[in-house]
C-alpha cells in the first residue's frame, strides 16, 4: 500500500512502470510499430519522449526488477513484466523506440482531396476544422444551430487572435481562414466533401445515424471518417453501404496543437483510401500513426490506465498536487494526470476506460471509484468549471 509521504520519485515509478510494460506488450502482439507507439505519445500528448525510448534511457533490467517486485506483492497482471522487457533486461538490449519510420513508404494521394467536411460544433470539431482550414482547405462544417455554427468560428477566430498577440500569425491570414469556412446546418451540405470526418457525440446508436445518412447523402468515391476515441470503427463502416470507404482519423485535444492522428483501418477500409488518409494527415502538417480496429488504440490505450491509476494513488492517500507534480518534474509530461483528466473531460475519460475494461477485461483496467462519482456529481473537468481541481 502507498503511504501518503511517498516520494515523488516513487509515485512517478508507481505510475510509469505499467504504461511502459504496456508498450512494451503493444510491440510483442505487433499491434503497432516502436516508432508508431513511441510517436503516438511524443505527437498525442507532448510527452518529450515515447515509452520504449524512455525505457532505453531508463534501462529495461531496472524497470523489469522493479515491476516483478511489485508483481510479487500486488498479484496485479498489469505488474508482471511481460515476456519482450524480460527478454530485453536478460540480453541488455534496447528497444530502439522513437528510432525510424513507421516503416511505411511516404503516402500518396489515391483519391483527390479538395473539399472536406465536419459533423460537429463541440471542441474537438471546431479543432479539426481549424486544422483543414489553416491548411488551405476549404471546409463544410455541420452543427445542429446557428448558434453552435458560429461558436465554431468565434473558436478559431480566439485561437488565432492568440496566434497574432505572439506575433506569429496575421490579420490577413485570419480573415483567409475564416473565408474558407462555410458552416451549414443541413447534412446535405456535405454531398459534394471529398471526406467528411465526424467529431459528434461518443454514442454508438447518434453515430451509426450519422454513418447511414452520410451513406445517403455524400458522393460516391467520398472518404467517411470518424474521430471516435472509444467505439468500434468497424460497427460504424457496418451502417453503410461502403465500409471500404471508412476509416478512423482520431486527432488529439487540443486538435490544433497536437501533432497526432491515429489513422485507423478495419479489415474492410480499402488500402487507397488508408493511403489517401496518410498522405492528407501529412499535408496538414500532422503525424499519422497507423492502427488496428480496437479499443482505445495506441494513444489512449497506454494513457487511461496511467490516468485511472493516478486516480487510485490519490485514494490511497496522496495529495492529487503532489502527483501532478512528480509527474511533471520526474518524468517531464507536460501536464500532471489531475490536469489532463479535467483538460479531457471527466465523462469522456470514464467512458475511454470503461471500453479498455470490457475489451481487455483486466481487473486493474477498472475505473477508479472517484472517476464515477466525479461524472455523478457532474464534476466533469474544465468545461464545468471543476474537476479534480477547481477553474
Ligand atoms: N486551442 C488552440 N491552441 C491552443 C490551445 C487550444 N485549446 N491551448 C493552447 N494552445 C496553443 C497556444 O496558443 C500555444 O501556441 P504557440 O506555441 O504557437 O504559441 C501552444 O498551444 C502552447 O500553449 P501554452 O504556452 O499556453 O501552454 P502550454 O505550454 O502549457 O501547452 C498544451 C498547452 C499544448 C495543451 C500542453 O499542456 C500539452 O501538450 N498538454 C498535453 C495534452 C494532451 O495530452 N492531450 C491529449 C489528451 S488525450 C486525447 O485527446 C485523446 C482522447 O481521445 C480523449
Amino acid at each position: 500500500m502507498t503511504a501518503p509521504e511517498t516520494t515523488p520519485e516513487q509515485i512517478a515509478q508507481t505510475l510509469i512502470y505499467p504504461y511502459l510494460n504496456h508498450a512494451v506488450k503493444f510491440l510483442q502482439d505487433e499491434y503497432a510499430t516502436a516508432a508508431d507507439i513511441d510517436n503516438g505519445m511524443r505527437f498525442g500528448c507532448g510527452y518529450p519522449a515515447g515509452p520504449l525510448a524512455y525505457l532505453d534511457s531508463v534501462g529495461p533490467g531496472m524497470v523489469r526488477d522493479a515491476l516483478a517486485a511489485r508483481y510479487a506483492e500486488t498479484g496485479d497482471s498489469l505488474h508482471k513484466p511481460v515476456a519482450l522487457l524480460d527478454r530485453m533486461a536478460d540480453e541488455g538490449g534496447t528497444f530502439h523506440g522513437n528510432a525510424g519510420s513507421s516503416g511505411a513508404t511516404v503516402p500518396e494521394f489515391k483519391r483527390d482531396i479538395t473539399r472536406v467536411g465536419v459533423v460537429g460544433t463541440g471542441t474537438m470539431a471546431s479543432g479539426i476544422v481549424q486544422v483543414f482550414a489553416q491548411a488551405g482547405y476549404d471546409v463544410v462544417f455541420v452543427g445542429r444551430s446557428q448558434d453552435k455554427l458560429d461558436g465554431v468560428v468565434g473558436y478559431i477566430a480566439k485561437n488565432i487572435d492568440r496566434a497574432i498577440a505572439k506575433g506569429k500569425s496575421t490579420e490577413e491570414d485570419k480573415q483567409a481562414v475564416l473565408d474558407r469556412l462555410a458552416g451549414a446546418t443541413e447534412r446535405v451540405a456535405l454531398a459534394d466533401a471529398d471526406l467528411v470526418v465526424e467529431a459528434i457525440a461518443e454514442d454508438l446508436a447518434i453515430k451509426t445515424e450519422l454513418f447511414s445518412d452520410l451513406d445517403a447523402l455524400v458522393k460516391p468515391g467520398a472518404i467517411l471518417a470518424t474521430t471516435t476515441s472509444s467505439l468500434p470503427i468497424a460497427r460504424l463502416a457496418a451502417s453503410t453501404t461502403r465500409p471500404g470507404d471508412v476509416i478512423g482519423m482520431h486527432f488529439f485535444n487540443p486538435a490544433p496543437v497536437m501533432k497526432l492522428v491515429e489513422i485507423v483501418t478495419t479489415p474492410q477500409t480499402e488500402p487507397e483510401v488508408d493511403e489517401t488518409v496518410r498522405a492528407l494527415t501529412a499535408k496538414v502538417g500532422k503525424v499519422g500513426v497507423s492502427c488496428g480496429d480496437r479499443a482505445g488504440f495506441i494513444v489512449n490505450a497506454l494513457l487511461f490506465p496511467y490516468l485511472n491509476d493516478a486516480v487510485k494513488l490519490a485514494e490511497d492517500g496522496v495529495e492529487l498536487s503532489r502527483i501532478d507534480a512528480a509527474i511533471k518534474e520526474q518524468v517531464g509530461l507536460p501536464m500532471g494526470p489531475f490536469e489532463l483528466l479535467d483538460v479531457v473531460g471527466n465523462d469522456v475519460s470514464l467512458a475511454i476506460e470503461k471500453e479498455l475494461h470490457a475489451e481487455f477485461e483486466e481487473p486493474g483496467l477498472a475505473p477508479a471509484a472517484t472517476l464515477e462519482r466525479k461524472v455523478a456529481e457532474g464534476k466533469l473537468g474544465r468545461k464545468t468549471g471543476e474537476g479534480f481541481h477547481t477553474y
